[in-house]
């Protein structure tokens, strides 16, 4: 099953069940929101998981492109992406998380023709503040789907104030021959699907208030469920990523954990700008403005002469297109590229210039990385980099 029939019966699942489709909001959030960019699928309904009624009804469903830095080291790896998209489901005030959970069972197995054995669950077991969650807990039992219970690893907040709640995580075995662990023990386990019983609202001083009313907030991400479905390792290897791999192999020759970065961070940087965001010192610009140049130095290493201006504006356009974006954008990711390509080269051809100096050839003092931030623009995770060469 490809990306896009995987989304067809995802949605269609939902909407036979009396769910509201709702568009994908933008990945930029609004100002005064407690994230920069929407992490999670149900950030544009964060007021409505509070208690506000939506005008659309209380059961939704949606797929919502999504941006994490958090674990950016990470990428490069084999099931780490900065920009994904999670297809979600919502409950606002209706059925609860039992009904959630069975109906994520049945889509998996019957829908998407996952082995119940392929199964696992985790379930949150409680702490000093709340108990655990017996409700889900006696759920997967009926269903007969193996369960651990953790605990601050099955607890789901919006950042660090607005609704959260325990949650329950779906893993399906990806690993080789028969699992020997559990999904907190074995890494074969990959998760898939996030259901959060949203029932609390958190407060700057980390308290909790019961929510006026509980909801049920679930959150698949796409590209790792094709990846299981498709029997992959990687979630480079499935067919939405099969250009860019393609691409970006013959064009520079680059391969494993440096092919799949420039392949998570070109695409991602595609999306952001597909989005309006503009490489910057702070905020959602420098967050591209990173993913560009991790990009750049990655290819760099071995080739100072490689340049984006090869990047086929098809490969920039199909991007765009799959996530909702107009593919005439292309022209104008290209040029936002190019010109931060730019930045970058002059500013590295500067910093070396500086950096042979005599004074800073031994190791760096905080004076000398003041100096050469204010008055060179050169900022020191830069010049660990140039210091390398
Ligand atoms: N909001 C939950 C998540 O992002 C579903 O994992």
């Amino acid at each position: 099953m490809d990306t896009r029939q995987t989304v067809t019966v995802f949605t269609d699942f939902f909407a036979e069940r009396g769910h509201v489709s709702l568009p994908g909001a933008r990945l930029v959030r609004p100002p005064g929101d407690p994230v920069l960019f929407t992490t999670s699928g149900m950030h544009p309904l964060t007021p409505y998981l509070e208690g506000r009624p939506h005008p659309r009804g209380e059961r939704l469903v949606n797929v919502q492109r999504c941006l994490r830095t958090t674990d950016l080291d990470e990428v490069g790896d084999h099931t780490h992406l900065t920009v994904f998209r999670m297809l979600g489901s919502w409950s606002l005030g209706g059925y609860e998380s039992s009904q959630s959970l069975r109906w994520a069972r049945e889509l998996l197995v019957d829908g998407f023709g996952i082995a119940p054995g392929r199964l696992h669950a985790t379930v949150f077991g409680g702490d000093d503040r709340t108990g655990p969650d017996t409700g889900s807990l006696r759920t997967w039992q009926e269903l007969g789907v193996p369960v651990e219970l953790t605990g601050e690893d099955n607890w789901w907040s919006n950042g660090p104030t607005g609704p959260c709640g325990p949650d329950s995580e779906i893993f399906v075995w990806n690993g080789d021959g028969p699992p020997r662990g559990t999904p907190t023990t074995d890494p074969g386990w990959v998760e898939v699907w996030n259901h959060v019983m949203m029932r609390y609202r958190r407060h700057g001083d980390g308290s909790l208030t019961p929510l006026p009313r509980r909801s049920v907030d679930t959150g698949m991400g796409l590209e790792r469920l094709v990846m299981v479905l498709g029997g992959s390792r990687s979630v480079f290897g499935v067919d939405e990523f099969l250009p860019w791999t393609g691409e970006v192999s013959r064009l520079w020759g680059v391969e494993g954990r440096a092919l799949r970065l420039v392949c998570d961070h070109l695409r991602s940087a595609a999306v952001v700008i597909g989005d309006d965001v503009r490489p910057g010192g702070n905020g959602h610009g420098y967050v591209l403005r990173r993913l560009v140049r991790r990009t750049l130095t990655t290819l760099w290493r071995h080739d100072p002469s490689r340049t984006l201006a090869d990047l086929p504006d098809g490969l920039l356009g199909g991007t765009l297109d799959r996530f909702g974006q107009p593919p005439a954008g292309s022209g104008r990711v290209r040029e936002v590229l190019l010109d931060e390509e730019h930045r970058f080269r002059t500013l590295l051809e500067r910093g070396r210039k500086v950096l042979s100096r005599q004074r800073f050839t031994g190791p760096l003092g905080e004076d000398d990385y003041r100096y050469l931030h204010d008055t060179h623009g050169l900022p020191r995770e830069l010049l660990g980099l140039l210091r390398q060469e």
